[in-house]
């Protein structure tokens, strides 16, 4: 995969997915990102005209189903599929969670990246290359409490990036996910709101509750998770399937 790869990305006008699409336009390839946030669509749209930007709610199989096939149309197939679009889900004691709440988080979450792996399997198996990229979360790889719909879902992302990449890898097309720690930006404030009001807490508090539980004491960058997603798409990373990798300042215990 060089020159102008073709890359697709969920939940991809704001934040993180943003971030990537960016990253990937700078590198000269081209993007097609979906989002359920209309002005975050009109924005990046604005901001990128060459971007192909439509309006998809991932857990509306209609609306997303569209959105892929346009690009498919457009494209003749994908080089580089990122399930990105994800939600933070409700905070409190299980007992607390509604059931909507969880199928919520679990369908923004788990059921999104589900369609959007099976859109894109059939088509990089048949190129026999291709990379999708799962967005997963710390929370995919610790317990954090108060949190058990979302926790569940970026767990429930390692296993589809595990099963995924092993039906795939002998075709030839790799799957990795990313897990990124608390990242700076207007979704952690939202999420540190959240917590503390669950908790009985100050939002410092849990602020720094977060950021003292991380080796580097600070939160991670959009950026530093693009640069990520940049070089597992690189050819240095030609043999990474299968892994989720960090990118968290290295968390050290459950905030
Ligand atoms: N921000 C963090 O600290 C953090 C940490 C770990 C993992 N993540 C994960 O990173 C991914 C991106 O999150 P972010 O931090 O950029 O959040 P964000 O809220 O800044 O951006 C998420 C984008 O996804 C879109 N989106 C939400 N629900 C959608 C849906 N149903 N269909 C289509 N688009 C939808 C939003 O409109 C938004 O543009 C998510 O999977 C999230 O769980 C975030």
């Amino acid at each position: 995969m060089s020159g102008a790869r073709r890359v697709v990305i969920t939940g991809g006008a704001a934040g993180l997915g943003r971030a990537m699409a960016e990253a990937f336009l700078a590198a000269g390839d081209r993007v097609a990102v979906c989002d359920a946030d209309a002005q975050a669509v009109a924005a990046i749209r604005a901001a990128h005209p060459e971007m192909l930007a439509e309006i998809a709610d991932v857990t509306d199989p209609a609306a997303l189903g569209a959105f892929l096939a346009g690009v498919e149309a457009a494209w003749g197939g994908a080089d580089i599929v990122c399930a990105n679009a994800g939600t933070g889900g409700p905070a409190g004691r299980i007992d607390e969670i509604g059931y909507e709440d969880w199928h919520h988080c679990l369908a923004v979450n788990l059921d999104g990246a589900f369609l959007t792996c099976r859109w894109a399997a059939p088509i990089l198996r048949a190129q026999g290359h291709g990379l999708i990229l799962l967005t997963s979360s710390i929370s995919g790889l610790f317990g954090f409490p108060q949190r058990t719909p979302y926790v569940a879902a970026k767990w429930g992302i390692v296993g589809l990036t595990k099963a995924l990449a092993s039906e795939l890898g002998p075709s030839g097309v790799r799957v990795n996910a990313i897990c990124p720690g608390a990242v700076e930006g207007p979704r952690m404030d939202r999420v540190i709101a959240m917590e503390a009001a669950a908790r009985g807490q100050t939002e410092d508090d849990v602020r720094r509750g977060f950021t003292e539980a991380v080796a580097l004491r600070r939160f991670v960058r959009a950026e530093e998770v693009a640069a990520m997603a940049l070089f597992l798409a690189s050819e240095g990373a030609s043999a990474i399937t299968g892994q989720a990798l960090v990118v968290d300042g290295h968390t050290e215990r459950v905030a």
